[in-house]
């Protein structure tokens, strides 16, 4: 295969502390850590190279004052999806390049042949869909399924089962679509390379060479990267400095509900979430994500509150799910799906300490439903209410949301966002608010919008426990 511009040569770099060496060993000579050398490609750049790599700096440029630089209005190719354009700030923008991370099997081929079937729809472009892992009929078989052979995608849309990136990278300088799609780049390598397909060294360099091509020729590219929810498969992780943006899918593989967050984005805020749900013919944007994630109860359960939680500028309602048992023997359980599991000892200590909620001998459960993972202060509140009213067997009024972050003295402290968390909440026809007091001079009263709503302003969570519990018979 062709050998890019200037010399190449490989090399075994430690991970660590990035010495280079000719030949691999076990232990790094200069940092003395273990199993740290991957093979990666040293470059020389030829002067095209070079150029390529950094098409924003050229030769002699000149500071410019910052007023006078024009304001480039970046365009945006949109993919036709409104939630995943809004996470992405507007679209995808040309010549950048995009990680799509997730677990296997969460959706990620499927969101990204929507996609490259909504931009295909436009008038003269077309997407190069080069992918390692499936065969082209299977990508064809998917298209099927959403219904996209007979849309402008079956002929917008050029799949080519290839995991050479440099074939990759040959097709689309010919070709010249607006996006390529690389599924994915855990099985992309580049031929110069002798290490497997996802090793360090191998994803680094595909990448690498992807983003040449990116800015060098101006077209859009998206990587896709999996991910395990421990975070084993390292590999992505080592490209989200190199990418312009990072969008993660999430969610609960067996539950319906999919979650796209910015975790990085040049181009926009990571601010933005997209709310997805996976039907018979693949994502389907929610129309209320504020409501996505409620469920519907005939009758109050104990160990069930809602909580208004904050995804970037939306509130979502979600239902927090506690369950407390006697422990048979042993130490007992403490397990938590979607919520902190350290954040859940704490609250058990705190509610045991401050509370009078003893859980010490108990097996303590929580779970957050529809498969959301939410890691915020504010969720403190109404985790340590599910958990005491599954203690108390008293199920918590029907309509309540609760908020709050839980000190380790059992005091409540307010959290950011509190109007637009109460606004939702009233929208979505909650009719009581348990919430930590305002502080001392913050704005007290209602929140704007907030009407209807009866608030209840706690200071501790004893009070709280007290004030969610009392009324129900
Ligand atoms: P996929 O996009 O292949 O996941 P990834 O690329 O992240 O590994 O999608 C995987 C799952 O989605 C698969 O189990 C089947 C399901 N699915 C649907 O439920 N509906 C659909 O229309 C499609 C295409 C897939
Ligand atoms: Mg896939």
């Amino acid at each position: 295969m062709a050998r890019p511009t200037g010399r190449t040569q490989s090399r075994y770099v430690c991970q660590a502390c990035g010495e280079s060496f000719l030949r691999w060993e076990g232990q790094c000579r200069n940092c003395a850590a273990w199993n740290t050398l991957v093979e990666t490609l040293v470059r020389e750049p030829g002067p095209a190279a070079r150029r390529a790599s950094r098409p924003a700096a050229a030769a002699g440029a000149e500071p410019v004052a910052l007023r006078s630089i024009a304001d480039a209005d970046v365009p945006r190719l949109g993919v036709g999806i409104g939630e995943l354009d809004r996470v992405l700030g507007g679209g995808i923008v040309p010549g950048s390049i995009v990680l799509i991370g997730g677990e296997p099997g969460i959706g990620k081929s499927t969101l990204l042949l929507q996609a490259a079937a909504g931009l295909a729809g436009t008038a003269g472009t077309h997407v190069l869909y080069a992918t390692g892992e499936e065969s082209a009929a299977q990508v064809r078989l998917r298209a099927g399924r959403l219904g996209l052979l007979d849309g402008p995608a079956g002929d917008g849309i050029r799949v080519v089962a290839e995991s050479d990136v440099g074939r990759v990278v040959e097709l689309a300088r010919a070709g010249r679509p607006a996006l390529v799609v690389v599924d994915s780049v855990q099985t992309a390598t580049v031929a110069e390379l002798d290490g497997a397909a996802g090793s360090v060294g191998q994803v680094r360099e595909s990448a690498l060479r992807l983003m040449e091509l990116a800015k060098g020729d101006g077209i859009a590219v998206v990587l896709v990267g999996h991910v395990t929810k421990d975070g084993t498969l390292a590999g992505p992780k080592t490209l989200e400095h190199l990418v312009d943006a990072v969008l993660e899918l999430a969610g609960d593989r067996y539950a319906s509900l999919r979650l796209v967050r910015a975790t990085k984005n040049r181009f926009g805020s990571t601010e933005e979430i997209g709310v997805f749900e996976m039907g018979e013919r693949g994502l389907d944007e929610v129309a209320d994500p504020g409501r996505a994630f409620l469920v519907e109860h005939d009758d109050p359960a104990p160990g069930s509150v809602v909580a208004p939680v904050l995804e970037g500028t939306r509130a979502l309602l979600v239902e927090v799910q506690g369950l407390v048992a006697p422990a048979g023997y042993g130490t007992p359980m403490r397990k938590a799906s979607g919520v902190d599991a350290n954040r859940l000892a704490l609250l058990v200590a705190v509610l045991g300490r401050r509370a009078g909620v003893g859980l010490g001998s108990h097996d303590v459960h929580a779970n957050l439903a529809g498969g959301l993972a939410v890691n915020e202060p504010g969720l403190d509140l109404p985790l340590a209410l599910a958990l005491a009213s599954s203690f108390r067997d008293r199920p918590i009024a029907p309509g309540t949301v609760a908020v709050g972050e839980v000190g380790l003295l059992g005091e409540l402290r307010a959290v950011a966002g509190i109007e637009r968390r109460l606004r939702e909440a009233a929208r979505l026809g909650f009719r009581r608010a348990i919430v930590p007091r305002s502080p001392r001079g913050g704005r007290g009263g209602p929140a704007p919008g907030s009407a209807g709503l009866d608030i209840v302003e706690v200071g501790t969570l004893r009070d709280a426990v007290r004030a969610s519990l009392a009324e129900t018979d």
